[in-house]
Protein backbone atom coordinates (compact mmCIF):
# COMPACT_ATOMS: atom_id res chain seq x y z
CA UNK A 1 0.00 0.00 0.00
CA UNK A 2 1.88 3.31 -1.10
CA UNK A 3 1.31 6.68 0.57
CA UNK A 4 1.10 10.03 -0.81
CA UNK A 5 4.47 11.84 -0.29
CA UNK A 6 3.23 15.29 0.15
CA UNK A 7 0.22 14.68 3.24
CA UNK A 8 1.03 14.96 6.49
CA UNK A 9 -2.01 15.60 8.42
CA UNK A 10 -5.75 15.94 7.43
CA UNK A 11 -9.05 17.18 8.80
CA UNK A 12 -11.89 15.58 7.84
CA UNK A 13 -15.80 16.93 8.82
CA UNK A 14 -18.11 13.99 9.12
CA UNK A 15 -21.79 14.20 9.48
CA UNK A 16 -24.90 13.29 12.43
CA UNK A 17 -26.75 11.21 10.91
CA UNK A 18 -30.86 9.98 11.40
CA UNK A 19 -31.35 6.50 11.45
CA UNK A 20 -34.30 3.90 11.67
CA UNK A 21 -36.54 6.64 10.09
CA UNK A 22 -39.51 5.42 12.13
CA UNK A 23 -40.13 1.95 10.54
CA UNK A 24 -36.58 0.98 9.26
CA UNK A 25 -34.97 -0.16 12.30
CA UNK A 26 -31.16 -0.82 12.08
CA UNK A 27 -31.41 -0.83 8.20
CA UNK A 28 -32.58 3.08 6.90
CA UNK A 29 -30.69 6.20 7.98
CA UNK A 30 -30.00 9.43 6.03
CA UNK A 31 -27.33 12.28 6.85
CA UNK A 32 -27.80 15.60 7.70
CA UNK A 33 -25.75 19.14 6.71
CA UNK A 34 -25.48 20.02 10.31
CA UNK A 35 -24.31 18.94 13.22
CA UNK A 36 -21.30 16.59 12.97
CA UNK A 37 -17.57 15.79 13.67
CA UNK A 38 -14.39 16.90 12.68
CA UNK A 39 -10.84 14.64 13.28
CA UNK A 40 -7.24 15.82 12.12
CA UNK A 41 -5.16 12.77 11.20
CA UNK A 42 -1.63 13.40 11.62
CA UNK A 43 1.02 10.96 10.51
CA UNK A 44 4.09 9.66 12.74
CA UNK A 45 6.57 7.26 12.89
CA UNK A 46 5.55 5.61 16.03
CA UNK A 47 2.95 3.10 15.11
CA UNK A 48 -0.51 2.87 15.79
CA UNK A 49 -2.98 5.27 17.11
CA UNK A 50 -2.28 7.84 19.65
CA UNK A 51 -5.06 10.21 20.56
CA UNK A 52 -3.93 13.69 21.49
CA UNK A 53 -7.20 15.14 22.65
CA UNK A 54 -10.42 15.39 22.24
CA UNK A 55 -12.34 18.80 22.66
CA UNK A 56 -15.99 18.72 23.42
CA UNK A 57 -17.92 15.63 24.78
CA UNK A 58 -17.74 16.35 27.99
CA UNK A 59 -14.78 14.15 29.42
CA UNK A 60 -16.63 11.18 28.84
CA UNK A 61 -14.98 10.17 25.92
CA UNK A 62 -11.99 7.58 26.18
CA UNK A 63 -8.63 8.63 25.03
CA UNK A 64 -7.41 5.03 24.64
CA UNK A 65 -7.47 4.40 21.42
CA UNK A 66 -9.00 0.46 21.57
CA UNK A 67 -11.74 1.91 23.74
CA UNK A 68 -12.59 4.93 21.39
CA UNK A 69 -15.18 4.75 18.08
CA UNK A 70 -12.41 6.55 16.51
CA UNK A 71 -9.26 5.45 17.57
CA UNK A 72 -10.67 1.83 16.91
CA UNK A 73 -11.36 2.08 13.57
CA UNK A 74 -8.35 3.66 12.88
CA UNK A 75 -6.64 0.49 14.36
CA UNK A 76 -8.56 -2.00 12.44
CA UNK A 77 -7.85 0.25 9.05
CA UNK A 78 -4.07 0.27 10.02
CA UNK A 79 -3.96 -3.58 10.40
CA UNK A 80 -5.60 -4.78 7.74
CA UNK A 81 -3.97 -2.74 5.60
CA UNK A 82 -0.46 -3.31 7.22
CA UNK A 83 -0.17 0.01 6.68
CA UNK A 84 4.05 1.16 7.70
CA UNK A 85 3.08 4.22 9.87
CA UNK A 86 1.01 5.32 12.62
CA UNK A 87 -1.29 8.59 13.20
CA UNK A 88 -1.99 10.84 16.14
CA UNK A 89 -5.56 11.90 16.21
CA UNK A 90 -7.19 14.80 17.80
CA UNK A 91 -10.92 14.99 17.47
CA UNK A 92 -13.03 17.76 17.61
CA UNK A 93 -16.72 16.64 18.77
CA UNK A 94 -19.48 19.28 17.39
CA UNK A 95 -22.31 17.66 18.94
CA UNK A 96 -23.04 16.03 22.24
CA UNK A 97 -23.04 12.15 22.67
CA UNK A 98 -25.91 10.20 23.58
CA UNK A 99 -27.67 12.49 21.35
CA UNK A 100 -29.57 9.83 18.73
CA UNK A 101 -27.74 11.56 16.14
CA UNK A 102 -24.75 8.95 15.39
CA UNK A 103 -22.26 11.52 16.98
CA UNK A 104 -19.63 7.95 17.85
CA UNK A 105 -20.40 7.09 13.87
CA UNK A 106 -19.61 10.60 12.38
CA UNK A 107 -16.14 10.15 14.41
CA UNK A 108 -15.28 6.59 13.18
CA UNK A 109 -16.37 7.68 9.67
CA UNK A 110 -14.21 11.39 9.92
CA UNK A 111 -11.42 9.05 11.05
CA UNK A 112 -11.44 6.46 8.56
CA UNK A 113 -11.81 8.68 5.29
CA UNK A 114 -8.81 11.09 6.74
CA UNK A 115 -6.89 8.01 6.67
CA UNK A 116 -7.96 6.90 3.55
CA UNK A 117 -6.13 10.36 1.89
CA UNK A 118 -2.73 9.28 2.63
CA UNK A 119 -3.10 6.37 0.25
CA UNK A 120 -1.96 6.78 -2.88
CA UNK A 121 -4.78 4.35 -4.26
CA UNK A 122 -7.59 5.15 -1.38
CA UNK A 123 -10.14 2.81 -0.79
CA UNK A 124 -13.63 2.88 -1.85
CA UNK A 125 -16.37 3.73 0.34
CA UNK A 126 -17.86 -0.07 0.66
CA UNK A 127 -14.32 -1.00 1.30
CA UNK A 128 -14.04 1.66 4.59
CA UNK A 129 -17.05 1.04 5.82
CA UNK A 130 -16.15 -2.29 7.66
CA UNK A 131 -13.55 -0.34 9.70
CA UNK A 132 -15.98 2.28 10.41
CA UNK A 133 -18.12 -0.53 11.81
CA UNK A 134 -15.47 -1.52 13.82
CA UNK A 135 -15.40 1.56 15.79
CA UNK A 136 -19.45 1.46 16.09
CA UNK A 137 -19.58 -1.70 17.59
CA UNK A 138 -18.23 -0.46 21.02
CA UNK A 139 -21.65 1.61 21.11
CA UNK A 140 -23.68 -0.96 20.42
CA UNK A 141 -23.35 -3.41 22.80
CA UNK A 142 -23.58 -7.30 21.62
CA UNK A 143 -25.29 -6.64 17.88
CA UNK A 144 -23.61 -4.45 15.58
CA UNK A 145 -25.34 -1.91 13.52
CA UNK A 146 -24.75 -0.06 10.16
CA UNK A 147 -27.02 2.27 10.08
CA UNK A 148 -25.39 5.58 11.45
CA UNK A 149 -22.06 4.90 9.71
CA UNK A 150 -23.60 3.90 6.81
CA UNK A 151 -25.26 6.95 6.20
CA UNK A 152 -22.56 8.89 7.34
CA UNK A 153 -20.30 7.79 4.84
CA UNK A 154 -22.35 7.22 1.78
CA UNK A 155 -24.83 10.70 2.51
CA UNK A 156 -27.91 10.71 1.37
CA UNK A 157 -30.60 8.13 2.42
CA UNK A 158 -29.50 4.23 2.56
CA UNK A 159 -31.17 1.22 3.16
CA UNK A 160 -28.93 -1.64 4.71
CA UNK A 161 -29.80 -4.68 2.99
CA UNK A 162 -27.49 -7.33 4.61
CA UNK A 163 -25.39 -6.89 7.59
CA UNK A 164 -23.71 -10.70 6.06
CA UNK A 165 -22.35 -9.72 3.80
CA UNK A 166 -22.48 -6.44 4.11
CA UNK A 167 -24.94 -4.52 1.40
CA UNK A 168 -25.83 -0.84 1.33
CA UNK A 169 -28.45 0.58 -1.33
CA UNK A 170 -28.60 4.09 -2.05
CA UNK A 171 -32.25 4.92 -2.53
CA UNK A 172 -33.63 8.15 -4.88
CA UNK A 173 -35.77 10.53 -2.47
CA UNK A 174 -37.18 13.72 -3.48
CA UNK A 175 -34.82 16.93 -2.93
CA UNK A 176 -37.62 18.66 -1.43
CA UNK A 177 -36.97 16.41 2.12
CA UNK A 178 -35.78 18.65 5.06
CA UNK A 179 -35.39 17.29 8.65
CA UNK A 180 -36.43 19.09 11.88
CA UNK A 181 -34.16 18.09 14.83
CA UNK A 182 -35.10 18.36 18.64
CA UNK A 183 -32.44 17.32 21.38
CA UNK A 184 -33.55 17.44 24.20
CA UNK A 185 -30.42 17.65 26.42
CA UNK A 186 -30.39 14.24 27.93
CA UNK A 187 -28.07 11.53 27.27
CA UNK A 188 -29.13 7.86 26.51
CA UNK A 189 -26.79 5.48 25.99
CA UNK A 190 -27.30 3.68 22.27
CA UNK A 191 -26.49 0.36 23.85
CA UNK A 192 -28.87 0.56 26.84
CA UNK A 193 -31.77 1.64 24.65
CA UNK A 194 -31.29 -1.20 22.62
CA UNK A 195 -31.17 -3.56 25.74
CA UNK A 196 -34.88 -2.90 26.69
CA UNK A 197 -35.91 -4.02 23.38
CA UNK A 198 -37.70 -7.13 22.87
CA UNK A 199 -36.30 -10.00 21.33
CA UNK A 200 -39.28 -11.75 19.83
CA UNK A 201 -42.54 -9.40 18.23
CA UNK A 202 -45.72 -10.67 17.13
CA UNK A 203 -46.17 -11.33 13.51
CA UNK A 204 -49.20 -8.65 13.01
CA UNK A 205 -46.67 -6.25 14.30
CA UNK A 206 -44.31 -7.54 11.75
CA UNK A 207 -46.47 -7.70 8.65
CA UNK A 208 -47.55 -3.56 9.49
CA UNK A 209 -44.02 -3.00 9.82
CA UNK A 210 -42.46 -4.17 6.24
CA UNK A 211 -45.41 -2.65 5.09
CA UNK A 212 -44.23 0.79 5.97
CA UNK A 213 -40.64 -0.07 5.00
CA UNK A 214 -41.94 -1.02 1.34
CA UNK A 215 -44.28 2.17 1.43
CA UNK A 216 -41.83 4.36 2.69
CA UNK A 217 -39.00 3.27 0.32
CA UNK A 218 -41.08 3.22 -2.72
CA UNK A 219 -42.88 6.99 -1.64
CA UNK A 220 -38.85 8.29 -1.71
CA UNK A 221 -38.24 6.83 -4.58
CA UNK A 222 -41.13 8.11 -6.35
CA UNK A 223 -41.87 11.68 -4.39
CA UNK A 224 -44.76 10.54 -2.97
CA UNK A 225 -45.55 12.61 -0.23
CA UNK A 226 -48.15 11.33 0.98
CA UNK A 227 -47.45 7.76 0.79
CA UNK A 228 -44.16 8.97 2.90
CA UNK A 229 -46.54 10.24 5.73
CA UNK A 230 -48.62 7.34 5.42
CA UNK A 231 -45.69 5.41 5.93
CA UNK A 232 -43.54 7.17 8.46
CA UNK A 233 -44.59 4.64 11.45
CA UNK A 234 -43.01 2.20 13.97
CA UNK A 235 -45.15 -0.15 15.54
CA UNK A 236 -42.03 -1.92 16.86
CA UNK A 237 -39.57 -0.75 18.16
CA UNK A 238 -40.71 3.36 18.93
CA UNK A 239 -43.75 1.81 21.77
CA UNK A 240 -40.66 0.42 23.64
CA UNK A 241 -38.63 3.35 23.54
CA UNK A 242 -41.13 6.17 23.57
CA UNK A 243 -41.97 4.90 26.95
CA UNK A 244 -38.28 6.53 28.52
CA UNK A 245 -38.17 9.18 26.15
CA UNK A 246 -40.29 12.79 28.39
CA UNK A 247 -42.32 14.05 25.93
CA UNK A 248 -42.22 11.63 23.13
CA UNK A 249 -45.47 11.59 22.14
CA UNK A 250 -46.67 15.14 22.63
CA UNK A 251 -43.42 16.93 20.94
CA UNK A 252 -43.99 14.11 17.67
CA UNK A 253 -47.48 15.23 18.14
CA UNK A 254 -46.71 19.05 18.04
CA UNK A 255 -44.51 18.32 15.06
CA UNK A 256 -47.02 16.14 13.04
CA UNK A 257 -49.74 19.51 14.13
CA UNK A 258 -47.08 21.80 13.10
CA UNK A 259 -46.99 20.24 9.14
CA UNK A 260 -44.54 17.17 9.16
CA UNK A 261 -44.99 14.52 6.68
CA UNK A 262 -43.77 11.95 9.84
CA UNK A 263 -41.87 12.31 12.94
CA UNK A 264 -40.37 9.80 15.13
CA UNK A 265 -37.32 9.08 17.35
CA UNK A 266 -34.06 9.73 15.77
CA UNK A 267 -31.73 6.41 15.97
CA UNK A 268 -31.65 5.45 19.32
CA UNK A 269 -32.74 9.04 20.99
CA UNK A 270 -33.23 11.17 22.54
CA UNK A 271 -33.28 13.59 20.05
CA UNK A 272 -36.53 13.49 17.59
CA UNK A 273 -36.81 14.31 13.98
CA UNK A 274 -38.99 15.92 11.67
CA UNK A 275 -39.59 14.74 8.41
CA UNK A 276 -41.41 17.96 6.14
CA UNK A 277 -41.64 19.14 2.46
CA UNK A 278 -39.40 22.70 2.84
CA UNK A 279 -37.22 24.59 5.18
CA UNK A 280 -40.17 26.56 6.23
CA UNK A 281 -42.28 23.63 7.26
CA UNK A 282 -39.05 21.69 9.31
CA UNK A 283 -38.38 25.58 11.04
CA UNK A 284 -42.55 25.81 11.66
CA UNK A 285 -42.21 21.59 13.30
CA UNK A 286 -38.56 22.46 14.74
CA UNK A 287 -40.28 25.36 16.93
CA UNK A 288 -43.50 23.19 17.95
CA UNK A 289 -41.27 20.42 19.59
CA UNK A 290 -39.11 22.41 21.26
CA UNK A 291 -41.39 25.09 22.89
CA UNK A 292 -43.37 21.67 24.17
CA UNK A 293 -39.76 20.60 25.61
CA UNK A 294 -40.06 23.97 27.39
CA UNK A 295 -42.87 23.51 28.97
CA UNK A 296 -41.19 20.47 30.48
CA UNK A 297 -38.65 22.75 31.73
CA UNK A 298 -36.19 20.67 29.41
CA UNK A 299 -33.82 22.69 27.02
CA UNK A 300 -33.61 21.83 23.96
CA UNK A 301 -30.84 22.01 21.02
CA UNK A 302 -32.50 22.25 17.35
CA UNK A 303 -31.23 21.86 13.71
CA UNK A 304 -32.87 22.15 10.31
CA UNK A 305 -30.93 20.23 7.66
CA UNK A 306 -32.16 18.69 4.08
CA UNK A 307 -30.70 15.75 3.35
CA UNK A 308 -26.93 15.50 2.95
CA UNK A 309 -25.58 14.03 0.12
CA UNK A 310 -21.97 13.74 0.51
CA UNK A 311 -21.45 12.27 3.36
CA UNK A 312 -17.63 12.87 5.19
CA UNK A 313 -16.22 16.42 3.38
CA UNK A 314 -12.42 17.12 3.62
CA UNK A 315 -11.89 20.66 5.66
CA UNK A 316 -8.17 20.94 5.49
CA UNK A 317 -4.76 18.95 4.10
CA UNK A 318 -1.42 19.83 5.35
CA UNK A 319 1.68 19.40 3.53
N1 LIG B 1 -30.35 1.68 14.71
C1 LIG B 1 -29.65 2.00 15.92
C2 LIG B 1 -30.59 1.89 17.10
C3 LIG B 1 -29.11 3.39 15.83
O1 LIG B 1 -31.73 2.36 16.97
O2 LIG B 1 -30.22 1.34 18.12
C4 LIG B 1 -28.40 3.87 17.06
O3 LIG B 1 -28.13 5.26 16.96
Amino acid sequence: MRLKNNVHSVTVFAPATVTNVSCGFDIMGFALFQPGDEVRLTITDRQGVTITSIEGGNGKIPLVAEQNTAGKALLSMLQALDLPFGVEVEIFKKMAIGTGLGSSAASAVAAVWALNQFLEEPLNKEELLPFAMEGEKLTSGQQAHADNVAACLFGGFVVIRSLQPLEVIALDYPSELHCAIVHPQLELKTSDMRRILRQQIQLKDAIEQWGNIAGLVIGLQKGDFELISRSLKDVIVEPVRGKVIPGYQQARQAALEAGALGSGISGSGPSLFALTTSAEAAQQCAQAMAQFYLQLNLQCDTYLSPINPHGPQIVQIED
